[in-house]
């Protein structure tokens, strides 16, 4: 006899509908089935926010809507005149997804976001970096109080599960510390520099032009990615309450090709490593690492290698970017709150 397991519909509204907020769509679209069957999961998206417009549907809104706010069409008639505030505070929903642009100065317009959200009483799934960079002790302690989750998986390492990892299948362990890659653009800088012996300048402007570099690149270039990136973790896996100015940071503007040559006669790369250990140190700065280190790794890939006391060191590798990668980890968000209540 077979057993047919009870759907439980998860209202959501995704908040900046860019590269990963469409990401997000686009997974839910795919997986609709197997959310379905495995989870017992149906997630609607009940409301878009964009700085394009608002869509609201609570039966779902329509691919038909979403291909009109893509394109800026707003003739669709579905097109609701709130804003994003408005859209989190007053749709009736569970979820609240953020993918709005990164400000670590004022956490802007995400702080406003989740605040929002968690004090509506909506879980948070976010992919910005900025809000968490800014004021994570305020925020965790209002999923706190509000007995909200708050979730940030995509945060750091893109498809790369960190969190879910360490608080999970590592459950019991104490980190002793996290090293590693997380940002593709210096990877892919350096590895380039490497392997043609091309100057830095040369190769940043064959990365904007390949879309890897942003055509403002100081953020990761000079660190401040990755720095924003050991503020998270310091935060959530060591308990600290730091922000930026608690790492010390050098970029990658200032490495040479003789530098790389060098390096690799005497058998190590060049590498922009970050790390932070549970004595509170948090460090960005370009390291040499061996050639056979599991850190090691090429192109735009992210690598962490989290060191325990009780299972040694676990490396993970995988892409740090990319709109369907990071929506990986907020979708393994989303069924992470409902799993516990599904299983
Ligand atoms: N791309 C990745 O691979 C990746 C990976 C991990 C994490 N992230 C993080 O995820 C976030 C989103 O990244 P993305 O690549 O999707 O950026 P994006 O393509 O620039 O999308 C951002 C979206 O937010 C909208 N927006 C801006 N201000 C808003 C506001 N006040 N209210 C509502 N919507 C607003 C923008 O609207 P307009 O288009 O109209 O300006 C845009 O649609 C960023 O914080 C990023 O750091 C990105």
């Amino acid at each position: 006899m077979s057993m047919k397991r009870s759907t439980q519909t998860v209202r959501i509204s995704i908040v900046g509908f860019g590269n990963v907020g469409r990401g997000v769509a686009e997974v839910i679209r795919r997986k609709r089935e197997e959310l379905a069957r495995r989870y017992g999961l149906d997630i609607t998206i009940v409301g878009i926010a964009d700085l394009r417009g608002v869509i609201v549907d609570e039966n779902g809104v329509s691919e038909e809507a979403i291909k009109a706010l893509k394109t800026g069409h707003k003739s669709m008639g579905t097109m609701a005149d709130m804003t994003s505030v408005e859209v989190i505070r007053d749709v009736e929903h569970e979820v609240m997804v953020e993918a709005t642009p990164t400000n670590v100065e004022t956490g802007e317009p995400g702080l406003t976001h989740i605040i929002t959200a968690l004090e509506s009483g909506r879980h948070v799934v976010t992919s910005n970096k900025g809000p968490l960079a800014v004021e994570y002790k305020r925020l965790m302690e209002l999923a706190a109080k509000k007995e909200k989750e708050l979730r940030f998986e995509a945060t750091v390492g893109g498809a790369m599960p960190i969190f879910s990892l360490v608080k999970g299948d590592l459950a019991g362990n104490e980190i002793l510390s996290i090293k590693g890659i997380l940002n593709g653009t210096c990877n892919y800088i350096l590895t380039r520099m490497a392997e043609e012996g091309l100057p830095y300048e040369h190769v940043l402007k064959e990365a904007q032009e390949i879309g890897i570099a942003e055509a403002n690149p100081s953020q990761d270039v000079e660190g401040v990615d990755t720095a924003v990136k050991l503020v998270i973790l310091a935060n959530s896996i060591f308990g600290r309450n730091a922000t930026c100015k608690d790492v010390e940071v050098t970029g990658i503007t200032e490495i040479t090709p003789d530098a790389l040559t060098l390096a690799d006669e005497a058998g190590y790369v060049i590498k922009l490593i970050g790390e932070v250990d549970r004595e509170g140190n948090l460090k960005v700065a370009p390291r040499l690492v061996p050639k056979d280190d599991p850190l090691n790794v090429g192109g735009i890939l992210n690598v962490a290698t989290i060191k325990t006391d009780l299972a040694g060191d676990i490396t993970v590798i995988g892409k740090g970017a990319g709109p369907i990668e990071a929506a990986s980890a907020m979708l393994s968000d989303l069924i992470g709150i409902y799993s516990q209540k599904v299983q």
